[in-house]
């Protein structure tokens, strides 16, 4: 139910930066891939894991991001940009910081650059909130 919430949030948002694309074949042309998301997550997978049992790496576990605390994982040390930014990461945060890190918070650690991509952004959250939400 929860996971069923997530989708539609994210459809919800990836069907917002529409632009493109004709209402008729919006819904279907934006819907979140987890395929996708998947392959796009090789981008982050050097520096994040994503299950609560692994340890950090160049970058902060993910687990439970969704509407955690920026800067929140125990026994990580963040950069003190980020730790002063005071986010929270809700869906719209997280796609604003995945579209350019430096943007959301200028000085912050992670070495990435962004995905220009609107539907990718949805495909890559997608797929990270699905395998960082408890069960
Ligand atoms: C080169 C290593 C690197 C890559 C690649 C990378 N990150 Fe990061 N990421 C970091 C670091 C380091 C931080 C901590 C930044 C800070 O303290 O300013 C971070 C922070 C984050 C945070 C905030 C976590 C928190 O606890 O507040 C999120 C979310 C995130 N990264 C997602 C991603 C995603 C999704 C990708 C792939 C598109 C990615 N990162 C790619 C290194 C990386």
């Amino acid at each position: 139910m929860i996971k069923r919430t997530l989708m539609i949030a994210l459809v919800a948002l990836a069907a917002s930066q529409s632009v493109t694309v004709s209402a008729q074949t919006a819904a279907a042309a934006d819907a979140p891939d987890l395929k996708r998301g998947k392959l796009l997550y090789i981008q982050c997978r050097a520096c994040h894991e994503l299950k609560a049992d692994q340890p950090h790496k160049v970058g902060p576990n993910l687990a439970g991001l969704l509407g955690s605390k920026g800067a929140s994982a125990e026994d990580f040390t963040y950069s003190s940009a980020l730790k002063a930014a005071n986010l929270t990461w809700d869906l719209k945060t997280l796609d604003r910081w995945l579209e350019k890190p430096s943007a959301v918070v200028p000085g912050n650690a992670m070495a990435f650059a962004g995905i220009a991509n609107p539907k990718d952004r949805a495909s890559l959250l997608a797929y990270i909130v699905s395998e960082t939400t408890a069960k």
